[in-house]
């Protein structure tokens, strides 16, 4: 922008551009493939994303916006307290905490909105739409956010649920045996205090959803309450548009989960977009991304003996032509899927077999 124009006549232009939603898809992609006009919608998630998959599909087979259709889809497990990796019973900060990052982004208009470190809000992938439909900012992180959520009339919660508390206390008593934080008696210690640390609940998960639809239209989601005990305001991938996210509606859609740090470092979604626009399969999308993070692990705490990585990320990509896949670092992993009128989890490719 030259340094002549105004601030208010800059956003005076801006607000005659199209807004996200119905409307901005009636000027669907001309350049949208015949195969897809009038076939039913695609929806990738992570594997924890089944219930997100469906609700999209049924939302944009009645007409729905796709970003209205994954963030609704998301919406089912950012509510639900058994999912300790994404919205409402999280795991919390070491402070005990939650603290929510999410990122949306709508292909037609390539607009996104995000918000992270967000206390106090179940919903932060509505915040995140309302930062791209009602502000001139991608991101708004912190207290900031919380303060443009209560001005929207979001409903402040407590988001830790007495089981997540638990999990996290455990932690907390568990972690150092440097500091006056102590685990409950064991029968067997009688009258001393056992540090020893017991199974401690960690968590990078996340649930992306990325969406298809009819016309050719594509929009995404992610939303996390990320690494679990981080230090307060430690911001991971999900709501960095081009790292736990990215859409180009020429192209596709791509989505992360997992070690957030190295997603970022390694710009994970729009490298995977900018992959399948040089003609790289989905998968094989996701795969190249994963040896990029693979090969650029140089902490010595971060791998083990053999060089590979000790955590796991994986990707999601979704094709503007309807092709789809998932990577993973380590073997074992799922991801959702809705395609062909069938909502089913599939096996993720893997990097690495886990032995
Ligand atoms: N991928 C989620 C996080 O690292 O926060």
């Amino acid at each position: 922008m030259s340094e002549t124009v105004s601030r208010r006549s800059f956003i005076a232009t801006a607000a005659a551009a199209p807004l996200a939603g119905t409307a901005a898809f009636a000027q669907s992609d001309s350049k949208q493939p015949a195969a897809l006009r009038g076939a039913p919608p695609i929806i990738i998630s992570s594997a924890n994303g089944l219930p997100a998959t469906q609700k999209a599909a049924d939302m944009i087979a009645a007409g729905a916006d796709p970003l209205d259709a994954v963030i609704a889809g998301v919406n089912i497990v950012e509510a639900d307290p058994n999912d300790h990796s994404v919205g409402y019973g999280g795991l919390p900060n070491e402070d005990g905490i939650v603290e929510l990052d999410s990122s949306v982004m709508h292909g037609p208009t390539h607009k996104a909105g995000a918000v992270a470190a967000l206390r106090n809000i179940m919903h932060p992938s509505q915040v995140a739409r309302l930062v791209m439909q009602r502000t001139d900012h991608v991101l708004i992180v912190g207290e900031g956010a919380l303060r443009f959520a209560r001005a929207h009339g979001f409903e402040e919660i407590n988001l830790l649920t007495d089981d997540a508390r638990k999990i996290w206390l455990k932690w907390k008593e568990s972690h150092s045996q440097d500091d006056d934080w102590l685990p409950p008696l064991e029968p067997a210690d009688k009258d001393k205090h056992s540090a020893a640390p017991r199974e401690i609940q960690y968590t990078y998960g996340t649930i992306h959803c990325s969406a298809l639809d009819a016309n050719g239209n594509i929009a995404g989601v992610t939303t996390t309450s990320g690494l679990s005990y981080k230090i307060p305001g430690r911001v991971g991938d999900s709501p960095i548009i081009g790292a736990g996210l990215y859409v180009d509606n020429e192209i596709g859609a791509a989505g992360s989960t997992g070690r957030g740090e190295s997603v970022i470092q390694n710009a994970g979604a729009f490298a995977a977009v900018e992959l399948m626009r040089a003609g790289t399969a989905p998968t094989d999308a996701c795969l190249e991304v994963l040896k990029r993070i693979a090969k650029h692990t140089t902490d010595k705490r971060l791998r083990q003996d053999d060089g590979r990585p000790n955590f796991d990320v994986k990707m999601y990509a979704l094709a503007k032509d309807g092709r789809f896949g998932s990577a993973s670092i380590w073997s074992g992993g799922q991801f959702a899927v809705y395609a062909d009128g069938r909502n089913r989890l599939e096996d993720c490719a893997a990097l690495y077999e886990r032995k």
